[in-house]
């Protein structure tokens, strides 16, 4: 098999050209039963091969075929022993991932700063999470990665830590020293589990971080849809063998996988990989190069401060995806909240999130010239507008704690709860999640115990208009809380 092979949509396509008499579902039958005009936009290609896991077509959940090919393809192009695809984007594989390795009060190390399907993992798990703090950036006002020291250290103080798990590269395109992490944690036999939502192409480029295969990592769940190329909700789960088992692996993502996978997703899965293994290096070459000329071009603009590799300078800040735009707004007086409207209504440009201080834009394998002109265009215009405004003072830069776990966020998920107002939530337990959405990393998670300054950050976000996700009430007057005082251990 080679790279430029794409088993899975030549089944397809040859399927397709069969034009079988079909007695199954989908019920739309290649469009026919589609609404007219959903019909005629999305065109006739893809619900033709809009189709179920018949025979020819093989199937995920036990892949014998097709399927099975174009896994171990994606496995070779990822560095990978094993390649799992998802339909349920990195939230499924991460939770694959995590439900494969821990089980009830098995301990597992992660960053604070996750994505909550890492919460929900640990939740469905019963698994006791080690918090480790993230190395905070006070002038940024975010979290990037965790420092090889402090993985090594939380292994001395919990040394039944069954796998630790390390987000790489964050959200913002920051990366840890992965290779470091991964010795300390390998040196005691620890399988390390890496979300890599942000890095399918770290693997593919030089000199881009390294990537979680390459690293020597058991797992990672890899988002393909997101710098990839492939649709959104598609991703690969990347495993090596041996201190993780495949087969294990398997079954976890058979249990937590819809029957009815779509093959639109997991063609595009297949076609990324190909356009990833053959192309890949020229067009992240050419992404680079791009994303490198609109931060320096950014950096000329008044106010503005794009971040660059002036930032690492520790082994939670080892290296950094120059594609990723994280520009900090905070000295033009505006928050980044702020920045992503105002770019919204007068230029028509969608970001991919912003924050109290920041925006942050992403330049991929999409982009060419015209966009980045049209973004330092508008980001220019942005300040000439609002500099006037400019506040000289900077702003104080608050994170949120980690608050302390009172119990696990299992038994505190299907505890007796309570809903009370939030003004007299500080020191109960919090029965929910609340997160700040994108990136949905939790303020508070189940069995933690609610403090006064999470509950401001909370405050300040909402004042900024920033989505703060998760409770029952999202008017955020209300909270619900373990019932039981005396759960409190
Ligand atoms: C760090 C991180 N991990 C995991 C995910 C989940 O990825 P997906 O949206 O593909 O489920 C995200 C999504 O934004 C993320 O930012």
């Amino acid at each position: 098999m080679s790279q430029l092979e794409t088993p899975l949509f030549d089944a397809l396509l040859k399927h397709r050209n069969r034009h079988p008499i079909q007695f199954h579902i989908p019920g739309h039958k290649k469009g026919q039963g589609v609404d007219p005009a959903f019909r005629e936009f999305v065109g006739d290609n893809i619900l033709s091969i809009d189709l179920i896991n018949i025979a020819p077509l093989d199937d995920l959940h036990s892949p014998k075929g097709a399927i099975k090919k174009a896994q171990e393809l994606a496995a070779e192009a990822f560095g990978a022993d094993y390649t799992f695809f998802s339909v349920q984007g990195t939230s499924g594989a991460i939770m694959t991932m995590i439900l494969s390795v821990v089980g009830p009060n098995d301990k597992i190390l992660v960053p604070r700063n996750v994505h909550k399907s890492i919460m929900s993992a640990i939740v469905f798990a019963g698994a006791i999470p080690i918090f480790i703090h993230p190395e905070v950036d006070p002038d940024l006002g975010i979290s990037h990665g965790i420092s090889a020291e402090a993985v090594e250290k939380a292994l001395v103080e919990y040394p039944d830590t069954k796998a630790v798990l390390v987000i790489n590269p964050t959200y913002f395109g920051i990366a840890a020293d992965l290779k470091r992490i991964v010795d300390i944690a390998h040196s005691r036999n620890i399988p390390v589990l890496v979300d890599e939502a942000h890095g399918v192409h770290i693997h593919f480029h030089k000199s881009l971080p390294i990537s979680a295969m390459a690293a020597g990592a058991d797992m990672a769940a890899t988002s393909v849809h997101k710098l990839g190329g492939s649709m959104t909700q598609s991703s690969v789960l990347n495993v090596r063998e041996g201190l993780v088992s495949p087969k294990r692996v398997q079954s976890t993502l058979s249990m937590l996988t819809t029957t009815s996978t779509s093959y639109p997703i997991l063609a595009s899965l297949d076609t990324a990989r190909r356009q990833l293994a053959i192309n890949g290096y020229d067009l992240i070459d050419r992404t680079i190069r791009l994303a490198q000329d609109a931060r320096k071009r950014i950096n000329k603009i008044p106010h503005l401060h794009c971040v660059g590799k002036e930032l690492l300078n520790s082994s939670a800040t080892f290296d950094m995806d120059p594609t990723k735009l994280l520009i900090s707004v905070k000295n033009l007086g505006i928050t980044g909240h702020q920045a992503e409207e105002w770019l919204r209504e007068n230029a028509n440009i969608e970001i991919e999130l912003s924050d109290l201080y920041n925006i942050l834009c992403l330049i991929t394998i999409g982009d060419s010239r015209k966009e980045v002109n049209l973004l330092i265009n508008a980001l220019q215009r942005m300040t000439e507008t609002l500099e006037s405004d400019a506040v000289v003072i900077e702003p104080v830069v608050l994170m949120p704690d980690i608050p302390r776990l009172a119990m696990t966020p299992r038994d505190a998920f299907y505890a007796t709860t309570e809903v009370i107002s939030i003004n007299e939530a500080v020191g109960r337990i919090s029965a929910e999640f609340i997160m700040v959405y994108p990136p949905g990393i939790p303020i508070f998670i189940p069995g933690e115990i609610i403090t006064q300054e999470n509950i401001n950050y909370i405050h300040m976000n909402v004042a900024a208009g920033l989505p703060v996700q998760g409770p029952e009430d999202d008017t955020l007057q209300m909270l619900r809380v373990i019932k039981e005082q005396q759960a409190i251990r």
